[in-house]
């Protein structure tokens, strides 16, 4: 009796240590996300609204590269005001995330790429579930309207790019799981099935076609429009067709965790935890938990490092940690927390500027020797994201 008294003092004190240790994390987090608020508040005073520039980037001599709505990463800096003024309350970074959004109210039309998930449901799809303002509700539910036209039943994937058409005739990214949660959310807008069917079609379809033995995922896939048949699978952006391109792996691992949150189907929670287990098993993965830009880069342990991966990766393992067992989720929570620790240190986090980026040394597309080495906003958003997740599971 007496020994299952200690065993059992011991397992308590344990859990008593790691409660205090979750609380003390939870402050380290909250600290860092109002210095990431000032820090950006600070740029706001030298970088005004402009819906030519929204900021994408930096060079590698610091200037600014700003871009139109258009870009398919305009919707990150509204979103990350919006996660900003979430978590502080602030009137300004409210006032901000308002402007900024409105600038991307048109692309809710653009029928010409995938990408409008992204630009519309970061920053209207936010400052809906934030303001409840219903002239962002019509927002996002056009946009989906606009995204489902992109949908090729025979294919049972909506198709993302239409460039290249000599190349490809119906590719489709590992990215484009990302595009499914606003067709989530419209469905619950307007209790119109339609979008919740083509999100997840899509889901399983891709679950069957981009990914390998080992859940590794093929970057494009390219489609038979005749018979809906696999045509090619390669890479765009990432080393050789059968590597695995970094920040693919964390959009497949988030865009699985989200449908498995969405539709409850244990299949894409079998996926979500499968790519979990290749990234954080991967031989490559360094000790700081930021991946290299691609697992199988050729110079690794000199390749670069891609932040952006890191922060899509932490943010849907924290999230994905929820689904899970007891050992799983402490083997989750345990990668995600040394990421975000890893992003916090001198090595990746940025000091201030006039400019609102948050992190360095992202990889935009290092094939094509664009954004190497560098601050890019939807690293930014992605942290931010995932310090909220992080805060909000600690409670
Ligand atoms: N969706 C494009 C990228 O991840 O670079």
């Amino acid at each position: 009796m007496e020994k299952y008294l200690i065993v059992f003092a011991f397992v308590l004190c344990l859990s008593c240590n790691s409660k205090s240790d979750e609380k003390e994390m939870a402050s380290v987090y909250q600290k860092e996300l109002s210095n990431i608020s000032n820090q950006v508040k600070s740029s706001l005073e030298h970088f005004k609204p402009d819906s030519l520039k929204f900021p994408r980037s930096l060079t590698q001599k610091g200037e600014l590269h700003g871009v139109p709505s258009k870009d398919w990463t305009s919707g990150f800096f509204p979103g990350m005001l919006w996660y900003l003024y979430e978590y502080t309350d602030d009137k300004e970074l409210l006032d901000q995330a308002r402007t900024w959004t409105a600038f991307i109210e048109k692309e809710k039309n653009d029928s010409l790429t995938h990408d409008v998930g992204f630009k519309v449901y970061c920053s209207f799809g936010n400052g809906l579930r934030i303001t409840k303002d219903s002239l962002y509700k019509d927002v996002v539910v056009q946009a989906s309207k606009t995204l489902i036209t992109r949908y090729d039943p025979k294919v049972k994937c909506i198709r993302s790019w239409d460039w290249n058409r000599d190349v490809w005739q119906y590719p489709v990214i590992i990215d484009n799981m990302m595009n499914l949660e606003m067709l989530f959310e419209a469905t619950k807008l307007t209790s119109d099935s339609i979008y919740y069917n083509v999100a997840k079609n899509h889901a399983l379809a891709t679950m069957k076609n981009h990914f390998r033995d080992d859940f590794s995922s093929y970057h494009v896939v390219d489609y038979d429009t005749i018979s809906g048949k696999v045509r090619a699978k390669v890479t765009h952006q990432g080393y050789s067709d059968d590597s695995a391109w970094s920040r693919g792996q964390g959009w497949a691992l988030y865009g699985y965790t989200m449908c498995y949150r969405e539709t409850h189907d244990q299949q894409f929670l079998e996926q979500a935890k499968h790519v979990a287990d290749f990234i954080i098993n991967h031989s490559n993965l360094p000790e700081d938990y930021v991946p290299y830009w691609d697992f199988d880069a050729p110079d690794i342990p000199n390749a670069k490092r891609d932040v952006s991966a890191a922060a899509v990766i932490a943010s849907a393992l924290l999230e994905l940690s929820i689904y899970c067992n007891d050992n799983q989720k402490a083997e989750y929570l345990k990668v995600a927390k040394n990421i975000l620790n890893s992003l916090a240190s001198n090595k990746y986090r940025k000091e201030a500027s006039q400019y609102p980026f948050v992190l360095k040394e992202s990889v935009g597309s290092e094939p094509h020797d664009m954004e190497v080495g560098v601050p890019i906003i939807y690293a930014d958003y992605y942290y931010v994201e995932a310090l909220l997740r992080a805060i909000n599971l600690e409670k």
